[in-house]
């Protein structure tokens, strides 16, 4: 049975000061998420991980946007897994969309910082998803087949469970324009199915896949109502503690 995880990402938002009173008002969900069994957390900018992980502890998942794949170095602007792991974080997404178009961020650099993320004992929330071109050409299963491939190349049997796989069509991040269930479960599936020709059966049963992109309070439950659909990953609705909690009720 795979538990159910909503996790949030604040992309560039919020101050340290933000996010502390954020940190404050998020105490309940903590405690609501634990007793239903759902997994929740937030990731969030590195400047904000120590204020709000000194006061979320380990109430909700706190993680990193993203990580270099180098535990140290001539890096600039650079920040390693090691001084993660240091202030307790232990989750970290990679290639997420807005990182491969804005930052050059290739499936081959994403694989890079899984496999760093893996021997370092953490969690690595990788992205996936298509454009929307690639999507009106038809082409997205070969597409996000191409970047599971490319980002599991080398992770080991025991460990490939260990990642949460994200789908995120790029043509519904921030724009209010859903997939619909249909497609979010038949992306979904057609990736826990990669999965089980990379590993076998158990490894494609256990690992975690979620749907991401315009998740809302109103439609969070019908893509966890999906089979293959374990989770969320969600950027606008996650910033509030309200709307965040809003989105974890509609699915109790
Ligand atoms: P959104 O962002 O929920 O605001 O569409 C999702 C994401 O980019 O992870």
């Amino acid at each position: 049975m795979r538990r159910k995880l909503l996790l949030g990402n604040w992309k560039m938002n919020k101050t340290p000061s933000q996010a502390v009173e954020f940190a404050k008002a998020s105490k309940d969900l903590g405690k609501l998420a634990r007793s239903n069994k759902v997994d929740m957390g937030v990731c969030v900018p590195y400047i904000d991980l120590v204020p709000v992980k000194k006061i979320i502890k380990k109430s909700l998942i706190v993680g990193a946007e993203n990580c270099h794949y180098e535990d140290h170095g001539a890096y600039t602007g650079e920040v390693s897994i090691p001084m993660l792991k240091e202030i307790g974080i232990d989750w970290c997404i990679i290639g997420h969309s807005e990182r491969r178009q804005y930052d050059g961020e290739t499936s081959e650099k994403c694989n890079k910082k899984i496999l760093a993320l893996l021997k370092n004992g953490m969690v690595p929330v990788y992205c996936c998803g298509e454009s929307l071109e690639t999507y009106e050409e038809g082409k997205t299963k070969e597409f996000v087949k191409e970047q599971i491939i490319a980002g599991f190349k080398d992770v080991a049997y025991e460990d490939a469970a260990k990642v949460v796989i994200a789908y995120e069509p790029i043509w519904a991040i921030g724009t209010g324009k859903n997939a619909s269930e249909e497609i979010a479960e038949d992306i979904c599936k057609f990736i826990r199915n990669i999965i089980k020709d990379l590993y076998d059966r158990k490894v494609a049963n256990k690992i975690r896949i979620l749907y991401g992109g315009s998740v809302k309070p109103a439609s969070v439950k019908g893509y966890l109502s999906q089979k293959d659909v374990d989770g969320a990953l969600v950027g606008g609705a996650s910033l509030e503690v309200e709307s965040y909690k809003e989105l974890l009720t509609s699915i109790l």
